[in-house]
C-alpha cells in the first residue's frame, strides 16, 4: 500500500532584529540597566525556556486571576465579535506565548473563513512549539511567526493587504509605563486600516490583597519566576548571581496603580557578571526593579482611547468584573 505524505511547509518564521541600533544585545541591556543609580532588568528578560515553563504554571495558580478570568470572557464572546467582522480577517497576535488563548480565536475566525492567516509576534522561542502544535490542530492555518519585539513586529505586519485582527491579551501592556504605552498603542494605530479590529486584555484595579496575592502566591513560583532572571543572567551573560541571597518582592503601589516586583538583596554584596564585565555592589535591602503590572481603570481605557484615536467599539468583562477585554477600531 502506498502512503502519502502531506509536505508542511507551514509555520514560517521571520527572525526581525531590534530596531535600536544602540543596546540591541541582553546584554548591552543589562549592563546599562542594572548600573544606574536605581536597577533594573527588563521583565522581557523573564521568557527564557525556564521562565516561560514558569509562567505557564503561574497561569494556573489559584491567587492568578488574570488568565482564568481573559479565558472566561474569550469563551463566551465569539458569536458577538464575529459580529464586528467582515470579510475575511488576518490574526495578529503579539507576545502570544504558548498561544493557549489564541485557540478561542481562532474558532471564531477558522468557523467563518476558508484559511486563516496567523502572524504571531514574540520574543520567546516558544514560539516555535506554540506554532507547530497550532498547525496540527488547524489545517487551514497559514502561520508566520515573527520573532522578535513588537515594535518589529508591527513595522512587519503593517503592510498586510487583508483586514487585520490585532490582539494584544494577558494584560501583556500593563508591563508600559503610561508614556511607552500610549507610544505602543499609537504605533498599533498607526498599521490599522478602517475595518481593522484590536483586541485588548488588560487587568483592571481591584481589592489590594487580591491583586499583591497574584504576584506573590503561596506555592512560590512567581519568586522562582522573578529569581530565574538572575539564573538566567549567570548562564548567559557568565553572572555569579547568588540566588539565595535574593528574595522576591512583590507588592501594589496605589499611587500609580501598579504592582510592582522587585528582587530583594538580602545583605550587603557584590555581584560580577563576566561577559558584560559589569560588577555591581549591592547594599542590604537594596532592590532590583524586574517588572511593573499596571492595572486600569474604565476612565483611564476611555482617556487613553482618546488620546490614541481608537474608537471603543465594545468593552467585555467576566463575571467578577477582574479583567476587561476591550475591542477597538481605529
Ligand atoms: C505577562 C506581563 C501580563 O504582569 O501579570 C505574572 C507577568 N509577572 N506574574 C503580569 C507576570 C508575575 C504578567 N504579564
Amino acid at each position: 500500500m502506498q502512503k502519502y505524505f502531506k509536505v508542511i511547509v507551514n509555520p514560517k518564521f521571520c527572525y526581525l532584529a531590534p530596531r535600536n541600533g544602540l543596546h540591541t544585545s541582553m546584554g548591552e541591556e543589562v549592563s546599562r540597566s542594572l548600573g544606574r543609580k536605581v536597577r533594573f532588568i527588563h521583565p522581557k528578560f523573564f521568557y527564557d525556556e525556564e521562565g516561560s515553563k514558569l509562567f505557564e504554571e503561574i497561569c494556573s495558580l489559584p491567587e492568578y486571576y488574570l488568565t482564568r478570568s481573559e479565558m472566561e470572557i474569550l469563551d463566551s464572546i465569539g458569536l458577538e465579535l464575529s459580529q464586528f467582522l467582515v470579510q475575511d480577517y488576518a490574526l495578529i497576535e503579539l507576545g502570544s506565548g504558548s498561544a493557549k488563548k489564541t485557540r478561542l480565536l481562532l474558532e471564531v475566525l477558522t468557523g467563518r473563513q476558508e484559511s486563516v492567516e496567523y502572524y504571531p509576534i514574540d520574543i520567546s522561542d516558544v514560539l516555535k512549539e506554540s506554532s507547530a502544535s497550532l498547525q496540527r490542530d488547524y489545517k487551514n492555518l497559514k502561520i508566520t511567526g515573527i520573532l522578535g519585539q513588537y515594535e518589529s513586529g508591527l513595522d512587519f505586519i503593517k503592510s498586510l493587504e487583508q483586514k487585520k485582527l490585532i490582539a494584544f491579551l494577558g494584560s501583556s501592556l500593563g508591563n508600559f509605563d503610561y508614556k511607552s504605552a500610549i507610544k505602543l498603542l499609537k504605533k498599533i494605530h498607526d498599521t490599522m486600516n478602517p475595518k481593522d479590529l484590536f483586541l485588548l486584555g488588560l487587568d483592571l484595579v481591584k481589592d489590594k490583597r487580591i491583586l499583591e496575592n497574584a504576584y506573590d502566591d503561596f506555592q512560590g513560583v512567581t519568586s522562582r519566576f522573578n529569581l530565574n532572571l538572575l539564573t538566567r543572567i549567570n548562564n548567559e551573560l557568565g553572572g555569579n548571581f547568588d540566588l539565595k541571597s535574593f528574595e522576591h518582592l512583590a507588592f501594589y503601589n496605589s499611587k500609580h496603580n501598579r504592582i510592582e516586583m522587585h528582587l530583594r538583596s538580602k545583605g550587603e554584596q557584590e555581584i560580577f557578571i563576566s561577559k558584560i564585565n559589569l560588577s555591581i555592589k549591592l547594599k542590604k535591602s537594596e532592590t532590583i526593579l524586574t517588572e511593573y503590572s499596571y492595572k486600569y481603570t474604565i476612565p483611564q481605557i476611555e482617556q487613553i482611547a482618546n488620546k490614541v484615536g481608537f474608537k471603543i467599539e465594545k468593552i467585555w468583562y467576566d463575571k467578577n468584573k477582574f479583567f476587561s477585554l476591550i475591542l477597538f477600531s481605529a
